[in-house]
């Protein structure tokens, strides 16, 4: 198994499709051929096999915040999935600190994102919080406004040494 990153730009054709079809499997209710919710990540890691089958995967999005008033260079994870049948083996763990070790060495100061079932991320040094947000409303592929609210789910790891803060997540952008 290797664990790679690939700039979107870069896909090919037959990794969007396997990705696309991953994603699928992992999230049925995602949108059918499509490799993004609402818009392209800058990357993606990606887990393949020894026989080239793709069974693990993680959309980034780099990106500045303002975690009240304190700008933060961070990656947004999204679309979190591992093959059924590679589950439970640490894969989940392994892309997760892969995550970790690529924002470590470039200078990320914050890994974002946001989860239904925060369980897997608190077990990986993720660490739930509670903040007032706001983003860019994209639906449907249309710019709809601007929400304020509490985003449920809301999972960080600082990487800089430096305290998230209470108090207003602006995501300067949509959400991951
Ligand atoms: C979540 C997911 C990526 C974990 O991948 P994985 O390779 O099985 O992860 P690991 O083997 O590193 O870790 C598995 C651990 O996480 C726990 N875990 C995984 N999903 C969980 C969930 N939804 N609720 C509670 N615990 C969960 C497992 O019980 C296991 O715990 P253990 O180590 O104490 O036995 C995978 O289950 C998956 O793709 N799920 C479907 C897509 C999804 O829900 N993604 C997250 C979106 S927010």
């Amino acid at each position: 198994m290797t664990i790679t990153n690939t700039p979107e730009y870069q896909l090919s054709v037959p990794q969007h499709l396997a990705i696309s079809a991953l994603l699928q499997e992992c999230f049925p209710q995602y949108p059918s051929g499509r490799t993004h919710f609402r818009q392209l990540p800058q990357f993606r890691i990606l887990a393949t096999a020894e026989d080239g089958t793709l069974i693990g995967h993680i959309a980034v999005e780099h990106r500045m915040v303002n975690n009240a008033g304190q700008l933060l260079r961070v990656f947004g994870l999204a679309d979190v999935c591992v093959s059924p049948d590679y589950r439970d083996k640490g894969l989940g763990a392994n892309l997760l600190d892969y995550s970790t070790t690529l924002a470590q060495n470039t200078g990320i100061d914050a890994l974002l994102l946001i989860a239904h079932e925060p369980e897997f991320y608190l077990k990986n040094d993720f660490l739930a919080v509670e903040n007032e947000c706001k983003w860019l409303f994209v639906q449907g592929d249309q710019t709809l406004g601007v929400l304020n609210r509490h985003i449920k789910g809301l999972m960080v790891k600082m990487l800089n040494g430096e305290p998230w803060r209470a108090g207003q997540l602006d995501l300067l952008g949509h959400i991951f």
